[in-house]
């Protein structure tokens, strides 16, 4: 029998990306080969994220989309995996024009079973297949998978799966179910084998990554573990919440020299009664201290958060306060969002005349993104003239080499190619606001 081939389109999160990683290497396992494209695939998986409309939206459009591919080879299989699966479930598998196989995030190791007993026969109008796999499994933590990674220099590494906290607006823990964290010793192992094989930057992943549990380990133990791991670089983690986020966690920061002066705090709002009707467990206050901590621990480090706007309820009032928080802070970067309903989270049963209209929640997002454009475009540009050490990671788009900093922050300049894999000496030459142009100094050290 000839190999089959899968392609996995992904949406969503890093820990969905990381997710995809999983499953090809679940797959791999059992033979399939990765498919680039979809055209040459026997089966067309599409992992997606379930944490606003928008993105489910944009789903469901992209698997009918993804219904050319049957055309003449009707045993194509088409699955819809991760957050949007599991919230979705059954319903998705009459949606967009024909769903095969909805599986859920605990489900992936069957993945293979599954996709084997939905291959023959093809289905007709008549009889339509599907198989939906959904359940949640306490322990499951794909401990002793083998990841097929995207890239050989940079690596995202999950310790954590599902969270505890129940945020009002978030779906997260209904789709990904609660706290699970994996051992220690597999965690370095992992990170190990990575540096092994040339991985230089290495991200931790988990829900509310710092919360990190397990026997005597807690978060700021591990990380200091990792940061230790021979021949590793760089170290980032993703995503902390405010709540776990200790005296102890900012000494690692500070003490351990691999760990990158980068830190991406989710603050969601700058309003106490807001964070409140959130569910977010801590105040303004205890947010602006965490943040002097790290400062003065870091005075250097690069700071980024997510924040939504318009969740239901907040007041003008309450939103300036949010956009004074940004003024005060000045993140170097902010994911902002619109609040968005999700169904079966504790914020739908707000009463309906609470909920803000979508004009003021555009206008709220609108003028949030365009402060915070501002003063990221002003922090970077007091950057340029500075030579800065870039990991150079691809070919840019446009052209050149693009890299990142140990701030996170992307570079493209022009160089050979042989400087993919390396670290080298930039000069920041000029910023878009948000990324930097740059002219290689000439130094280099190669680590590939
Ligand atoms: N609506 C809008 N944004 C949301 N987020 C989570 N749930 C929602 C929602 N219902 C945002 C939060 C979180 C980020 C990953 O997505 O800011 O930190
Ligand atoms: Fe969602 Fe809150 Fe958990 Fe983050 S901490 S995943 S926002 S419930």
């Amino acid at each position: 029998m000839a190999t089959k081939r899968a392609y996995i389109e992904t949406y969503g999160c890093q820990m969905n990306i990381s997710d995809t990683e999983l499953m090809q290497g679940i797959l791999a396992e059992q033979g399939y080969a990765a498919a680039t494209s979809p055209e040459d695939a026997d089966v067309i998986l599409v992992n997606t994220c379930a944490i606003r409309d928008h993105a489910e939206q944009r789903v469901l459009g992209r698997v009918g989309q993804l219904q050319q591919f049957r055309e003449g080879r009707p045993e194509v299989v088409i699955g819809v995996t991760g957050c949007m699966a599991q919230r979705m479930g059954a319903d998705l598998l009459g949606k967009a024009g024909g769903v095969d196989l909805v599986m859920g995030p605990d489900a992936y190791r069957e993945l293979p079973a599954k996709l084997a007993s939905l291959r023959s026969p093809a289905p007709t109008p008549q009889a339509p297949r599907g198989l939906t796999v959904l359940r949640f499994d306490p322990h499951e933590n794909y401990e002793g998978v083998e990841a097929k990674r995207i890239s050989g220099l940079v690596a995202w590494v999950p310790i954590q799966r599902g969270c505890n906290y129940r945020c009002t607006y978030c779906i997260v823990p209904y789709v990904r179910g609660d706290e699970k964290n994996r051992e220690p010793p597999q965690i370095l192992a992992e990170v190990r084998r990575l540096v092994d094989d040339g991985v230089v930057d290495v991200t931790l992943l988990g829900q509310t990554v710092n919360s990190y549990e397990h026997g005597d380990w807690d978060f700021p133990r591990l990380l200091r573990a990792v940061a230790r791991v021979d021949g590793i670089r760089r170290v980032r983690f993703t995503s902390p919440h405010p709540n776990d986020f200790t005296r102890e966690l900012v000494a690692a920061m500070a003490e351990e020299p691999t760990v990158c002066a980068q830190l991406h705090l989710p603050v969601q709002s700058g309003h106490n009664r807001t964070l409140k009707r959130m569910l977010r467990r801590y105040t303004v206050e205890a947010y602006r201290e965490k943040i002097a901590w790290v400062r003065e621990a870091i005075p250097h480090i690069a700071l980024s958060t997510d924040i939504i706007v318009a969740f239901p309820g907040e007041t003008e009032e309450e939103y300036e306060a949010t956009l004074e928080l940004m003024r005060e802070i000045r993140f170097d970067d902010a994911y902002l969002y619109k609040y968005s309903l999700r169904d079966g989270t504790p914020a739908t049963r707000l009463p309906r005349d609470q909920f803000i209209p979508d004009d003021v929640a555009q206008a709220r997002l609108q003028k949030l993104i365009a402060t915070h454009r501002e003063i990221q475009a002003e922090i970077n540009r007091a950057e340029v003239g500075r030579v800065v050490e870039v990991l150079v990671e691809k070919e840019a788009r446009r052209g050149g080499l693009q890299g990142r900093t140990e701030s996170n922050k992307v570079v493209t300049f022009a160089g050979p190619t042989s400087l993919v894999g390396s670290f080298v000496d930039v000069r920041l030459t000029a910023t878009s606001g948000a990324t930097f142009s740059g002219v290689w100094t000439g130094a280099i050290e190669r680590v590939a």
